[in-house]
């Protein structure tokens, strides 16, 4: 079997570790069915800790890695930073074997190792890669030939191979441990690093598709490779999806992304219009939805927000510059997606101006400063501009958010500002609904405020002449 290169003296190092190597498949999936298999996952974030948790549900013993000492201590000591994950679930996965580490030797010990850390824009809207790169960095000396180490981070096609793959096969090079890429007909071998990329689909807050349900695409730098990373994810999620390569697994998540982005966009730009045009655009939309057949229903709202749809198409239009292409379509998205803020701002400030309330100084509460309801992430979310938009114009901000009775400052933004209590709505001038958690009663905010302009039409089954949709 060919691998990537290198022998040296300097074999072994921590990466002897203390598992019985493998070196065939069959011995492989053996292991993951026993349950022997140990598995690491590095960055215990949205993403991380859900599988975290997974994994540990369904027996495995999970060690968790972050450089994070608070995360860590905090899970440790079997309490959450994450509203939907109860320490209940910390302490059912530490009974089970699950510690959190920030020490990256004990890497030497995992059979499977799933990368999970962040992957933002620069300040320049080009992919900043430096935490995949820390890590990678970071496992290079422990890592050992029968360890499959997956990327689960989503990036732009080509990063397992240009970044994860090089810099274990440099590191590698000093130790004689090689990136296996097998010949296509060998399967069954394993006498190397074992790579693959596997995109994380995760959609926090959505309560209707467990995520062992959601199909789990696999891609591996040879056949092994893939092969054992369905066998270990198979483990826990229903459906795998074995594709032809890592890149061709990392370009399946940005599609989903840019298909999400440019359809959020069009519905977007089509409520501009049909709001000019005196037409309900979210009867239109479900009406549209009762097509049996090439429709599916986007909903428009104040922009959009998240880790994901804001950030991750412009991964691929950074790529594309490399290959002489324009993303056309994913440019014209970004660009409605990202005005929509200041749309929102302009309907307030339409809807103040007609009840006679001057913009300047007037008082304004944002309901919802999350990316979207029921969640406590407020990454790139929409609210945040507003807020900032309103108070360009001179009017006096508050929000209330029931997951985050304070916001501080952050990358992009700086609120600095506390919760408002509900109890308070009949003291502004308007209320904005930017964000519709389902622990808001609409019909009191409704009955309370002076004025609602709703982003999300989360009034939709309320009449009343306070209320502006937009
Ligand atoms: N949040 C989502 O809904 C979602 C959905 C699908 C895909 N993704 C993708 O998953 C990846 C992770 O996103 P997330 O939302 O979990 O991010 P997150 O910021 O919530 O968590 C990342 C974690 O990684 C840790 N970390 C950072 N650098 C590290 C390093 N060098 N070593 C170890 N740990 C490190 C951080 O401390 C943090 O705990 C991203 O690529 C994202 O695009 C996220």
């Amino acid at each position: 079997m060919a691998t990537g290169n290198i022998e040296d003296s300097e074999q072994a190092l921590a990466n002897s570790g203390t598992v019985p190597s493998v070196t065939t498949l069959t011995e492989w999936k053996a292991r993951v069915q026993s349950r022997e298999a140990r598995v690491g996952i590095i960055g215990l974030g949205y993403v991380g800790l859900p599988l975290t948790l997974l994994f540990s549900s369904e027996g495995f013993r999970v060690t968790g890695f972050d450089v994070d000492e608070k995360k860590v201590d905090t899970l440790n000591n079997g309490a959450s930073y994450i509203w939907r994950i109860e320490p209940e679930h910390i302490a059912a996965a530490q009974a089970k074997g699950f510690r959190a580490t920030t020490d990256f030797k004990d890497i030497a010990e995992m059979d499977a190792v799933l990368i999970c850390v962040p992957t933002p824009l620069t300040e320049h809207h080009a992919p900043d890669l430096s935490y995949v790169e820390t890590t990678v960095h970071a496992i290079a000396p422990y890592v050992r030939a029968g360890q499959l180490i997956v990327l689960e981070s989503t990036t732009y096609p080509g990063t397992t191979e240009e970044i994860v793959v090089r810099i274990l096969t440099e590191a590698g090079a000093k130790r004689g441990v090689n990136v296996q890429i097998a010949p296509p007909e060998e399967t069954e071998q394993i006498d190397g690093i074992l790579v693959a990329f596997s995109p994380e689909r995760e959609d926090p807050g959505n309560m209707i598709t467990p995520r062992r349900e959601i199909p789990k695409v696999v891609g591996g730098m040879d056949k092994p490779a893939t092969e054992a990373a369905c066998a270990l994810y198979g483990s826990i999620f229903t459906k795998t999806v074995p594709v032809s390569s890592p890149a061709t697994a990392e370009m399946t998540k940005l599609l989903e992304n840019i298909y999400r982005s440019v359809n959020i966009a069009l519905v977007n730009e089509l409520k501009q219009l049909c709001m000019k045009m005196g037409v309900d655009i979210w009867e239109v939309v479900d009406a549209a939805a009762t097509k049996p057949f090439g429709f599916q229903a986007f909903y428009p709202g104040p922009g959009i927000g998240g880790h994901c749809i804001p950030v991750d198409p412009f991964y691929l239009t950074w790529k594309a510059k490399e290959y002489g292409f324009t993303t056309r379509f994913i440019q014209l998205a970004g660009e409605v997606n990202e005005d929509m803020p200041v749309f929102v701002m302009r309907q307030v400030a339409r809807a103040l101006n007609a009840q006679g309330v001057a913009t300047k100084g007037a008082k304004v509460l944002v309901l919802g400063v999350a990316y979207k309801a029921d969640v406590d992430d407020l990454r790139e979310s929409p609210s945040l501009a507003i807020i900032e938009q309103l108070q360009g114009l001179g009017c006096d901000v508050s929000y209330n958010d029931p997951f985050f009775p304070k916001v501080g400052h952050g990358r992009k933004y700086a609120l600095n500002m506390e919760s408002t209590p509900l109890e308070r709505v009949s003291e502004f001038d308007c209320v904005l609904i930017a964000t519709d958690h389902s622990a808001y009663e609409m019909e009191t905010i409704v009955a309370e405020a002076k004025l609602v302009v709703d982003s999300r039409n989360a009034t939709r089954h309320i009449q009343s002449p306070k209320i502006v949709r937009c």
